[in-house]
């Protein structure tokens, strides 16, 4: 079984995260398999929806904390990496997005939900993006998005402090359409995902494309990759990405 699936059915490309014994955080050739199937979305005219869920009781924990080791020692800047070629094929996207959020929803896991345009979560979903418990950055043109949604003060502390949203926060701050007990949300996700795929499929792009930015998302997630990535080689981010596997907490007293 690949830890990403992609099944096309009545319209609907359904892609399922399927690393669960790791709450499905996301490696680099995960990233690439993701990028693929959002190029078919837009590509693929049999494609009139694309839908997002996972297996396991996490819908993502984000990006994969051994990735970030290796790529920081490395070098290698942020938009050299697959994650990058997803992210831009999200910013180009005309097809409508579904997203079926169970569990946590850390980092990109949150993220990816700012380019969902119906987004369903459980009522005891969590949501996180601690970009600065890692000493990272925004990314995924979340820095414009997250306070676009939520406004700055709630966006500042969800990304300064790093704290869990549950689900039923989420959709009363507007970052989901739908909050449902965990076991309705594949339902709930699948019956949105069929209602807009039986809709007039041009007149679903057009009004998606309309209400979008494309160039201006691209722009702000290149510019946050300069800051993403001059973080990810930094000590700091260093210090954090080791705490983690030690399961131990950062100690930033000596970063300056
Ligand atoms: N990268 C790599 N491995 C990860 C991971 C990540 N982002 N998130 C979880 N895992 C691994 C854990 O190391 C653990 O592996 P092990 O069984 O080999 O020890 C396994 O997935 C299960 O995670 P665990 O932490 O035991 O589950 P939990 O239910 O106690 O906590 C989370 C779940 C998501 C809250 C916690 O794993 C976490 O905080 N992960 C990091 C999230 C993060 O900071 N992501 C990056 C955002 S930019």
């Amino acid at each position: 079984m690949s830890e990403i699936e992609t099944r096309l059915e009545n319209g609907v490309l359904t892609v399922t995260l399927n690393r669960p014994d790791k709450k499905n955080a996301i490696t680099q050739a995960m990233y690439a398999a993701l990028a693929e199937a959002a190029e078919r979305a837009r590509t693929d005219d049999a494609v009139r929806v694309l839908l997002f869920r996972a297996e396991g009781d996490s819908f993502s924990a984000g990006n994969d904390i051994g990735d970030f080791i290796a790529l920081g020692s490395q070098g290698q800047g942020p938009t050299d990496m697959p994650v990058f070629r997803f992210l831009k094929a999200l910013a180009d996207l005309d097809r409508p997005v579904v997203a079926a959020v169970k569990g946590r929803a850390v980092g990109i896991g949150l993220t990816l939900l700012l380019h969902c345009d119906l987004v369903v979560v459980a009522e005891d979903a969590l949501l996180s993006v601690p970009f600065v418990n890692l000493a990272l950055a925004p990314e995924a043109a979340s820095s414009l998005l997250l306070p676009l949604t939520l406004g700055h003060q709630r966006a500042f502390e969800l990304f300064a402090l790093g704290q869990p949203l549950d689900g039923r926060t989420a959709h009363a701050w507007g970052l989901a359409n739908r909050c449902v007990p965990a076991d309705q949300v594949e339902a709930a996700a699948a019956d949105l995902a069929a209602q807009v795929a039986a809709r007039a499929p041009n007149s679903i792009r057009k009004t998606k494309a309309l209400m979008r930015d494309a160039e201006a998302l691209w722009a702000i997630m290149q510019r946050e990759g300069e800051a993403f990535g001059g973080q990810m080689k930094s000590p700091e981010a260093m210090e954090a990405f080791m705490a983690f596997t030690q399961k131990r907490a950062p100690d930033f007293s000596k970063a300056g």
